[in-house]
């Protein structure tokens, strides 16, 4: 096996940027691309506020914190990846924007560079379809975030090799990952089951069934669930969530995947979760209510 000794990350939004702060943390050259020049500027904050924390905690020293930031480029210029011996998509979750991304992808890296997608649902098979390089194509689902939660899904396309897939593997347990392997059928593992448990969240909601607060704290304290589904909606993002239903329903073709008309009127009105700032919960009120909390108490309680 070819050694991996740079990687290269297009998407710097949540997910993206944690797979290149991860691939920079674990000793790679990383190119971190976004067509966007906010989401590259707040990709690198917060890669770097990440970094820190584990600084803080005693988990890396200061030293290796400064070379991983060095190991980081951050580019809207995709021609960059022509060098990366890896690559990993994670742009929206649409079909054709990444079918498009892919036939990008084939044209500029280098004829050995495995390109693997971080879709939480769509055909690897189909993207990979795309390319002139199918073996070499290949799913490899991260969770959300990525420098913390210690699983890798990864998704072998109908003519994946075996060369790539034990390079993805290596690499995922180079970032300290256990690795699980599922069939290419839309959602894969994880999402076949999690999403649609947060679409019965929301029709429980819709239909007046609990409050949100009710409804998290029932699957939180009745389930052992660390987080609600309406909250852990919030967090991966409403429109994720509702791209994920809709790739459920037409790759599976049973009603019981249909979105939650909520789910869908709430990505409609722009309430895409916490990284707007409003989703099912509304966080701009959550954080005045916090900070004033601060002012009057000097410290959160928690
Ligand atoms: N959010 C989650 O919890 C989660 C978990 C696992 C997997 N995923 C998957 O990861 C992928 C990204 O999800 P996310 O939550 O990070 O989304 P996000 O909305 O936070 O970020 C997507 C980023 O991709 C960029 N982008 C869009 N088109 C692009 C292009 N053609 N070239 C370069 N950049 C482009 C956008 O500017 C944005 O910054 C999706 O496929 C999603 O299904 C998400």
């Amino acid at each position: 096996m070819v050694e991996l000794k740079s990687v290269g990350v297009v998407g710097g939004g949540q997910m993206g940027s944690g797979i290149a702060q991860l691939a920079a943390m674990y000793g790679l050259d990383v190119h971190l691309i976004d067509t966007d020049p906010v989401a590259l500027s707040s990709a690198t904050k917060s890669i770097s506020a990440s970094i820190q924390r584990f600084v803080s905690k005693g988990q890396i020293s200061q030293a290796a914190a400064t070379d991983a930031l060095g190991r980081l480029h951050c580019t809207s210029n995709l021609e960059e990846l022509c060098s990366s011996d890896f690559i990993i998509e994670a742009i929206v979750e649409s079909e054709d924007v990444k079918k498009k991304l892919f036939i990008n992808l084939d044209k500029i890296a280098k004829s050995t560079a495995i390109l693997a997608s971080n879709t939480s649902s769509i055909s690897i098979t189909r993207l990979a379809s795309a390319t002139s390089r199918p073996q070499q194509v290949i799913g490899m689902h991260f969770m959300n975030p990525p420098p913390i939660m210690k699983l890798v899904e990864i998704v072998r396309g109908a003519d994946t090799s075996d060369n790539t897939f034990y390079a993805t593997k290596a690499l995922a347990e180079r970032f300290g990952k256990i690795v699980i392997c599922s069939q290419d059928y839309s959602g894969f593992i994880v999402n076949r089951i999690l999403m649609p448990m947060i679409n019965e969240a929301f029709h429980a909601l819709y239909t007046g069934v609990a409050t949100k607060e009710d409804i998290d704290t029932g699957m939180k304290l009745g389930t052992n669930h660390p987080m609600g589904p309406l909250e852990l909606a919030d967090f991966i993002g409403l429109d994720v969530c509702l791209s994920i239903m809709r790739v459920l329903h037409a790759g599976l073709g049973d009603s019981k995947y249909s979105p939650c008309p909520l789910l869908v009127q709430y990505v409609d009105a722009g309430r895409l979760g916490k990284k707007r700032g409003i989703g099912v919960y509304d966080y701009r009120k959550l954080k005045n209510h916090f900070n004033e909390a601060r002012k009057s108490k000097g410290a959160l309680p928690f």
